[in-house]
């Protein structure tokens, strides 16, 4: 136990990435007061956030919560971030991104597995029957960071400076500014045909050796890699970046094995556009491998305000 002083800071997007993560999606429900609980609820998040990390200032906790697009008017009463809206199907030849219902994003993280369900727990307490919970997912760290299907995964993510200018909206969205979009998408994988695979093979999909993570050059012509896929760049020719914090997720006894995909991003048209890249194909008809392997259940979007726009929520 440590009494270091770490900062408690409410929606750090940039938090490090944890030992443990809960994914809690849930949605409204119709009551009275349901609205009234939830603007409460998330504008004393960061009290609720002190009770919890206190306890142990050394679990590095952080919790994101995500505003979906259909609730976002009623819970907010502010203007609307300019590209918010709820996640859009992406329907391909052979796979579909598809969308799923979700009003709040709760993004909790922590080393303890304690702590994040301790916080989960007063959280619950005070939602009460405010939502119904959608999907609760439970993550973890697997070894140096690799996913299910045993490759490095986050290594292209932005760091120091240039995380902020890919995930946080600034002056051009100037009522947004602060925030943050989130698309989440739970997966699964048919880990016996990945593990059929040759690794060679499972390297030209992801783009990276397994082993030591290493970059492959890029296809010249087509079938592209997951990492060629998701390099997107605007008219000028300028990359845009985003930061994802997938988790592994699942159960061997049940025979499910996951990867809990998230990413923040200040455009949300980049990670649309992965999605088309991914689903679609580029070119269109050569999708991206990883989908034959990997099928997402859930697709949802949401917006995370800053910490001062969520701490005003309950003030008028
Ligand atoms: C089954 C789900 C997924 C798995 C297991 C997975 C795994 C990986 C791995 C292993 C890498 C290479 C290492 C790295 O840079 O992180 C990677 C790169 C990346 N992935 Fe995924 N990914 C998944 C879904 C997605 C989705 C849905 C998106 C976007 C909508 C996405 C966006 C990216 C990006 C932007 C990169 C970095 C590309 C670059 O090198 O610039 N991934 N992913």
């Amino acid at each position: 136990m440590s009494n270091q002083r770490t900062p408690i800071e409410p929606q750090r997007v940039d938090a490090p990435l944890t030992q443990s993560a809960t994914f809690l999606v849930v949605t409204a429900t119709k009551r009275p007061d349901s609205i009234q609980i939830i603007r409460s609820t998330l504008a004393g998040l960061d009290s609720l956030a002190k009770n919890v990390s206190i306890r142990d200032l050394s679990s590095q906790f952080a919790c994101t919560v995500g505003i979906g697009s259909d609730i976002w008017d009623n819970i907010t009463n502010l203007p609307r971030p300019a590209e918010l809206h709820s996640f859009r199907e992406v329907k391909g030849a052979k796979h579909t991104a598809v969308s799923t219902p979700g009003d709040l994003l709760f993004h909790i993280r922590a080393e303890r597995r304690d702590i994040c369900f301790e916080f989960e727990r007063q959280l619950m307490d005070q939602l009460g029957d405010s939502v119904s919970v959608i999907d609760d997912t439970i993550g973890f760290r697997y070894f140096d960071v690799r996913d299910l299907l045993g490759f490095v995964d986050g290594t292209a993510n932005p760091v120091g400076p240039s995380v902020p200018s890919s995930v946080l909206v600034a002056e051009e969205d100037s009522a947004a500014s602060g925030g943050s979009y989130i698309v989440v998408q739970k997966y699964t994988h048919d880990l016996a045909s990945w593990k059929g695979l040759p690794v060679e093979q499972q390297e030209k999909i992801i783009g990276r050796t397994k082993f030591d993570n290493v970059e492959l050059d890029d296809a010249v012509s087509g079938q592209r890699s997951h990492k060629t896929l998701n390099t997107i760049e605007d008219e000028q020719g300028d990359e845009h970046d985003i930061l994802r914090d997938n988790m592994p997720f699942g159960s061997p006894g049940a025979g499910e094995f996951g990867t809990y995909f998230i990413g923040y991003t200040r455009r949300l048209w980049v990670i649309e556009k992965m999605l088309e890249r991914m689903f679609l194909g580029d070119p269109p008809g050569l999708h991206d491998r990883l989908l034959d392997f990997s099928t997402p259940l859930t697709g949802t979007t949401f917006f995370a305000p800053s910490a001062s726009v969520l701490a005003s929520l309950d003030s008028d």
